[in-house]
């Protein structure tokens, strides 16, 4: 099928709307990274795609909404903290799992009994969901396996032919995807998966935020995933990463000696003053990492690299967030130096 590229015009939105609403698959901006989005009550829509990522069956996707209080349609309880967070948080990068209701089916779930609820800032996926009627179910836009995409150039390169439409709406604004978390207790929440909305942002509206095991350490063979998407390995480019802790000196120190045809150097821009082999920068704070990181990933499998030494983030705030996709990407080969 040809793919259409859509601008962020009324009379575009309305062409996407009609789209999702007739069962079709359309690449859409969202204020994290693009999302591929189908009507989440549509089975037939929502196989489609599954299958434009090649994404397995038992990975769920969130359900996107134009205002929380819409989850009530769509969930069979929602608990006290998660009107509190959404009070905060909604609209924004946010996902919050719960229990789901008959009206979205088991396949948008990926065969769980929850769903994933987020409410976008982005104005053009806002717009969309209103004008569309429907709840979104919206994956990241990418190939499955592939970083995560930020531009409508990448959900291009890796779904033309695929769907039916991709909307531009500009570069995404934070860069990673949303944080996931499940609600475990009156006042307590889990992270399945860091992102924007931070542990500390957390912690100011419920008095314990839990870091999931599987964010920051590989799963063990049989051990059961909180967040299905943590089973796969994720947002790695066709280069192989590994992640380097230590410091610059030593950094470089450590490139020297394993220098050669195809090796880069992922590092940070405050890091770039006479650094002596090849090289891309990724910012120079967390919030800039974020926003690069996923470009950068796929600029150096368009230069060719072949390994890539990445100069490790800080874990800290955001930091966790691009951390986790890194280390994810490097398939946990972390050396520390
Ligand atoms: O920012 C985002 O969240 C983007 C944009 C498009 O909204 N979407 C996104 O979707 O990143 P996706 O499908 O690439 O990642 C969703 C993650 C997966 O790791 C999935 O396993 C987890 O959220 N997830 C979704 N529903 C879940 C559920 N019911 N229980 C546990 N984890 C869930
Ligand atoms: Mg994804």
């Amino acid at each position: 099928m040809d793919t259409v590229l859509l601008s962020d015009s009324e009379t575009d939105l309305l062409k996407a709307a009609e789209l999702i609403k007739s069962g079709e698959i359309v690449g859409i901006p969202t204020e994290t990274v693009y999302g591929l989005g189908a009507d989440a009550s549509n089975e037939e829509a929502v196989r489609k795609v599954f299958e434009a990522k090649g994404r397995p069956a038992d990975n769920p996707l969130i359900v996107h909404l134009a205002d929380f209080s819409q989850a009530e349609e769509f969930t069979a309880a929602i608990p006290a903290l998660a009107y509190r967070l959404a009070e905060r948080f909604c609209p924004g990068p946010l996902t919050m799992v719960l229990p789901k209701n008959d009206k979205i089916p088991m396949i948008t779930s990926g065969g769980l009994d929850t769903v994933g609820i987020r409410v976008p800032s982005h104005p053009v996926m806002h717009r969309i969901i209103q004008l569309s009627g429907r709840p979104i179910a919206a994956p990241s836009a990418n190939t499955s396996g592939y970083p995560s995409p930020t531009s409508a150039d990448h959900v291009m390169r890796d779904m033309d032919g695929k769907i039916a439409a991709v909307v531009d709406g500009g570069s995404s604004e934070f860069g990673v995807e949303s944080t996931v978390i499940s609600i475990e207790g009156d006042n307590s929440v889990r992270i399945l998966r860091p992102g924007c909305v931070t542990r500390e942002m957390l912690a100011e509206i419920c008095s314990e935020v839990v870091i999931d095991h599987a964010i920051l350490h590989e799963l063990e063979a049989g051990q059961k995933a909180a967040s299905p998407g943590m089973k796969y390995k994720h947002y790695s480019p066709r280069a192989d990463i590994v992640m380097v802790e230590g410091k610059l000196e030593d950094f470089i120190g450590f490139v020297g000696s394993h220098n050669g045809d195809g090796v880069y150097s992922l590092i940070f821009d405050t890091d770039r003053e006479n650094y002596p082999y090849r090289y891309m920068t990724y910012g120079k704070d967390s919030s800039q990492q974020a926003h690069q990181l996923f470009q950068r990933l796929r600029e150096l499998d368009d230069a060719g690299a072949k390994k890539v030494y990445v100069r490790a983030p800080s874990p800290e705030g955001v930091g966790l967030a691009v951390y986790n996709r890194l280390i994810r990407a490097a398939g946990f080969e972390v050396i520390r130096i």
